[in-house]
């Protein structure tokens, strides 16, 4: 008899994007002629840059012609892609990040949900609430929690990241082994400075602990004096590993590539204190399961960091974060109080109300979309997400509807 894994009965009924796009479609099915304006999921919608569009075409036509045709490429993407993240991403900002400590790969979805599998079951977890779902499913599926009793997985250390941290998450007050941190942070759009980052490094190497960073928004923080990567904090090597993506940055939502930094110092031990390159793991995992990204989407990828690709794609940000900043004088007007939309293309705004009912009002009255804030946890309940990712002319647009519906 085939039987399942049913660490699986233990996870909420659908994902969390999934349920919202399942009710966006019931709502447009009810009302086809109302136009829904989508500031949900952060999906980007502005066209991949020209640099990146003329390296993808002559990538392809490369791969038209035996001669240049390429077939399977390195499991860990091509040194062209690997170094030029490496000076570009790392070096130049002073983190000590060589090429060979970065596997590219097809979405930091894919990695930080993958990266547990290399730890072993019975390690204690903190994660914060509110969180981006994957961490935490993706444990749950694992079977490292108990049930989900009362908006919480049994088992788990939750990092409580709400107004009065300024959803910057305190220490934990046990000791755990692995910690999830993000910034700028999904869902919240916080920040934390590099004084608070060396805490959580120093916590992790006196317990022997690992961090894993999940530093997808880097490219909207706009204040110089905010890390990019983890790796800019002294002694982060030994104790963490960052997730990149080139989706939010580059506009690669549909395209697909990202990057994970394994360290080659950072370790994890076995039952008996034995040290383990992370790294090493790492590397056999990625190359048991995962044949490498396409090589015109790494061209593509790679071409960011051309002079013309990083102009290109510093107006895609500025572009989006033109839109946060007229989310957040909406938000200002209206009375309500929110954080985010400054490093961040995501706004987290205090509804006063329960989540889902917030979001069924939005968009019921004013046909806008946005993510109840109770999706990604206990502590997000009375808040929702809106996204910066859309044209300036529906933002717009969707701002003068929530002015009307909220007033
Ligand atoms: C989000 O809206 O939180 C993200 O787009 C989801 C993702 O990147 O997978």
């Amino acid at each position: 008899m085939i039987t399942i894994n049913e660490n699986y009965l233990k996870l909420q009924a659908s994902y969390l994007f999934s349920d919202i796009a399942k009710r966006v479609a019931s709502f447009q099915e009810n009302n086809p002629d109302k136009d829904v304006i989508k500031l949900g999921i952060g999906d980007v919608t502005k066209g991949l840059t020209p640099a990146s569009i003329k390296a993808f075409h002559e990538a392809v036509d490369e791969m038209a012609e035996d001669t240049t045709f390429r077939g399977y490429g390195p499991e860990q993407g091509y040194d062209f892609l690997r170094e030029a993240i490496a000076v570009n991403d790392f070096q130049s900002r002073g983190a000590q990040i060589a090429a060979d400590e970065i596997f590219v790969s097809d979405g930091a979805k894919c990695d930080s949900g993958n990266i547990q599998e290399i730890f072993s079951q019975d390690i204690k977890i903190a994660i914060p609430d509110p969180v981006y779902p994957v961490y935490l499913d993706t444990n749950v599926m694992a079977g490292r929690t108990g049930l989900f009793e009362e908006g919480r997985y049994e088992g788990l250390v939750y990092l409580n990241s709400t107004k009065d941290n300024n959803f910057v998450p305190a220490l934990p007050s046990e000791k755990v082994d692995l910690i999830y941190l993000c910034f700028p942070n999904n869902p919240t759009g916080s920040t934390i400075s590099k004084e608070e980052l060396k805490t959580w490094v120093d916590y992790a190497k006196k317990n022997k602990a690992l961090i894993l960073f999940d530093a997808a928004y880097e490219a909207f923080i706009q204040d110089e004096s905010l890390p990019k990567s983890i790796f800019e904090i002294e002694g982060a090597r030994e104790v963490a590993i960052e997730f990149r993506s080139f989706s939010k940055s580059a506009g690669f939502t549909g395209t697909r590539c990202a990057y994970t930094v394994v360290p080659k110092e950072c370790v994890a031990y076995d039952k008996d204190g034995n040290t383990h390159s992370l790294h090493a793991l790492w590397n056999r995992r990625h190359c048991t399961k995962f044949n490498g990204v396409s090589y015109p989407v790494q061209k593509a990828a790679a071409a960011i960091y051309t002079a013309e690709g990083k102009a290109q794609t510093k107006a895609l940000i500025d572009y989006y974060m033109k839109n946060a900043d007229a989310v957040c004088k909406t938000m200002d007007e209206l009375g309500y109080s929110y954080v985010g939309g400054k490093n961040s293309p995501y706004i987290w705004v205090d509804g006063k109300i329960d989540s889902w009912e917030f979001f069924d009002m939005l968009l019921n009255k004013a046909g806008v979309v946005c993510t109840p804030g109770a999706g990604f946890g206990k502590c997000g309940n009375g808040y929702i997400r809106i996204s910066a990712f859309n044209s300036h002319e529906k933002v717009a647009e969707a701002m003068e509807r929530l002015k009307a519906a909220l007033r």
